[in-house]
């Protein structure tokens, strides 16, 4: 069978604690060949390392969300790049700008801050990042420039922006997160942009347990989900299931520097 790659999903989540073993024991048979689970903030980003040690289809991602950016200080920012250090870690995420949830300045400020600080990280490590980014599409671009991410390299997260904007990333050597979202009626834009980029960029995400694609959307997601996924950019792209489950499983070796 072909094999599936999600490339973000947070399974530490208190969301799975009724049945995350019986839950991950099933994802061999249903083709759910690697999962990255992404640290979101110091605890998830050790318990992100944790699971990665007890599956072995597991890596993780090591990094503090914007919405957590208050949590880091010169001492906890020591203390992640310890992490990053450890065995299967393939990432530093996800990091980033979230405007839609801090409307103070000097908040906004501070996610700048540390988002170029976790971008150091990454550079210094040789390590490729997870961004994520809503309603900051500009000052987001503005650092992916200004940090030179051509020389970092990673994924754009739950891509939302505009069809420009992803042209952009995709020169820059980027890929683009594509998950849930796309299989609602009202992602237009989305949509476009599935179908004016090369399938040689897009890697499949769930952001589990958030984003559930249609017709689960509002339950609990998790990668057995993908399938609705893998049909939507199918279709958008006029392609074979197989060729999107193939092209995106080497596309998100590419994107983590994995080995396939
Ligand atoms: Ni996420």
């Amino acid at each position: 069978m072909d094999k599936i790659f999600d490339t973000h999903a947070h399974y530490d989540d208190e969301a799975f604690d009724s049945d995350r073993e019986e839950l991950l024991s099933r994802f061999q048979k249903a083709g759910i060949a690697k999962v990255v689970n992404i640290g979101a903030d110091l605890r998830s980003t050790e318990s992100s390392i944790e699971l990665a040690q007890q599956y072995p289809f597991i890596y993780a991602a090591a990094g503090v969300h914007p919405s957590d950016a208050g949590q880091l200080s010169e001492e906890t920012f020591a203390w992640l790049a310890e992490q990053a250090k450890r065995p299967k870690v393939v990432a530093i995420g996800e990091i980033g700008l979230d405007y839609y949830w801090e409307k103070d300045p000097e908040k906004r400020e501070n996610q700048r801050y540390w988002f170029r600080r976790q971008i150091g990280l990454a550079r210094e490590m040789g390590l490729p990042i997870v961004i994520h980014s809503r309603e900051a599409a500009q000052d987001t671009m503005d650092i992916a420039k200004d940090e030179k991410l051509s020389e970092v390299g990673g994924i754009v997260h739950c891509y939302a922006y505009s069809v420009e904007h992803a042209r952009e990333y995709i020169k820059m050597g980027l890929f683009l997160g594509i998950g849930g979202v796309v299989t609602y009626k009202n992602s237009r834009v989305l949509k476009e942009v599935v179908q004016a980029v090369p399938l040689d960029s897009i890697v499949l995400e769930t952001d589990s347990p958030y984003l559930s694609p249609v017709p689960n959307r509002g339950k609990r997601n998790s990668s057995l989900n993908l399938s609705y996924v893998i049909d939507q950019i199918a279709a958008l792209k006029n392609v074979s299931r197989e060729e999107v489950i193939q092209k995106t499983w080497e596309n998100a070796h590419r994107a983590y520097r994995m080995e396939g």
